[in-house]
């Protein structure tokens, strides 16, 4: 076996005895937006390969949102595994008024997603590109199927 090979069987055992610990979600923003972020998780958890994934994100915003853009990105072991664009009103009801909401973004797995550590970003824009906010939620796959 190949030192490169070698590398990947030790990255691929670590994700899974990381993966043996359970513990809840983490969350922070990575960038300041109009929005305050007070709280991101997942559900369920650990997260299950195959099954459909429910991001809350919890914000306070200082004035009503018509409409915007959504960007979704997931990072497995430091690389890109999924991203997506979309409109930010199919996500969230619009108009979204100003105050505090828990927003929901469900995201469906593919049944081969390997076990371990990922990390999910959501960042929304409104209309005219300003950033209302960006929060990463690390999360979980669970070794063993349910
Ligand atoms: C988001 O807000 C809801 C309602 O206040 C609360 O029940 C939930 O625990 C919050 N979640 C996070 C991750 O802060």
């Amino acid at each position: 076996m190949t030192a490169a090979n070698n590398k990947v069987v030790a990255t691929l055992l670590l994700a899974a005895l990381l993966a043996l610990h359970p513990a809840t979600a983490d969350w922070r923003t990575c960038d300041e937006g109009e929005f305050d972020v007070t709280g991101g998780d997942v559900e369920p958890y650990p997260v299950r390969a195959g099954e459909e994934v429910v991001f809350h994100v919890n914000v306070t915003s200082g004035a009503p949102i018509t409409g915007g853009l959504l960007e979704v990105w997931v990072d497995y072991l430091g690389f890109h595994v999924y991203s997506s664009q979309g409109d930010l009103c199919e996500a969230v009801a619009c108009p979204l008024a100003a105050g505090t909401h828990t927003l929901t973004f469900r995201q469906s797995l593919p049944k081969v997603a390997p076990p371990g550590p990922y990390l999910g970003v959501f960042q929304a824009r409104n209309q005219g590109g300003i950033l209302l906010f960006c929060i990463d939620i690390n999360f979980r796959i669970a070794v063993w199927p349910a």
